[in-house]
């Protein structure tokens, strides 16, 4: 039997989003990104003047904002398509500015049983590939198949960097490396569910692997496991 509730866990640019489509795609299950969540609490602090690193002001907004990820509903390369009150900020959660204010307003408690309470609702009685940083460990502990994707920090700066210079911003490969630093540090050591490897995960180091040959392990892995 293939299991319903998969989770995908790991730092920033493991590879997590692109394998967690592609995966989803494959099995015909929802994919559900939960750091676009995330990103769109810290888009609309930043958007509407709430000072980020007022806990309660944002925890506030994050339980009032009503965020949608729904399919793409345009053909700009998305995943899906992330609303917040209803405005589309698909795109402007992406931004520099998000990036560098995302790993603080993800360590406020509140603002994360507001996005987890929502989380759960969403997998409920669902097939669906969930990704984030607390997914198997939090979220969902009893997922039918747990995911953990990693890969060496310079590695992941690399493709983040490849990324945005697509995009056409003129970056320096070293401040990308120092920002992962930073948001790795925030993500692992803070209170409330600090990033770590889920009980019972399938490791899988993406470093030097290409995502047709990630995906290849973890459709052997589930054949292997499949009675
Ligand atoms: O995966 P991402 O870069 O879009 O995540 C944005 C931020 O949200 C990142 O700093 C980690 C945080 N996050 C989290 O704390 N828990 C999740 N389930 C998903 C993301």
């Amino acid at each position: 039997m293939k299991p319903s509730t998969i989770t995908i866990d790991g730092p920033v640019a493991s590879g997590k989003s692109t394998i967690g489509e592609m995966l989803a795609r494959h099995l015909g299950y929802l994919y559900f990104d939960t750091g676009a969540m995330y990103r769109a609490v810290t888009w609309a602090a930043l958007a509407r003047g709430v000072p980020v690193e007022d806990e309660a002001a944002v925890t506030a907004l994050a339980r009032q904002l009503h965020i949608d990820i729904t399919p793409p509903t345009a053909d700009d390369g998305r995943q899906y398509t992330v609303l917040a009150d209803g405005e589309d900020v698909t795109w402007a959660i992406r931004t520099p500015e998000v990036d560098a204010h995302v790993s603080v307003v993800s360590a406020y408690s509140g603002v994360r049983w507001a996005m987890v309470a929502q989380q759960r609702r969403i997998a409920q009685g669902r097939r669906v590939v969930m990704v984030g940083r607390d997914i198997g460990s939090v979220v969902l502990p009893d997922a039918d198949l747990k995911l953990y994707l990693d890969a060496t920090p310079e590695e992941r700066a690399r493709r983040r960097w490849l990324e945005r210079r697509a995009r056409g911003e003129n970056v320096a490969y070293e401040e990308v490396l120092a920002m992962m630093w930073r948001r790795d540090e925030i993500d692992s050591h803070r209170t409330v569910s600090p990033l770590r490897i889920p009980d019972g995960a399938l490791v899988i180091d993406t470093t030097g692997l290409s995502v047709e040959e990630v995906l290849a392990r973890i459709l052997q892995h589930l054949e292997e496991t499949d009675p």
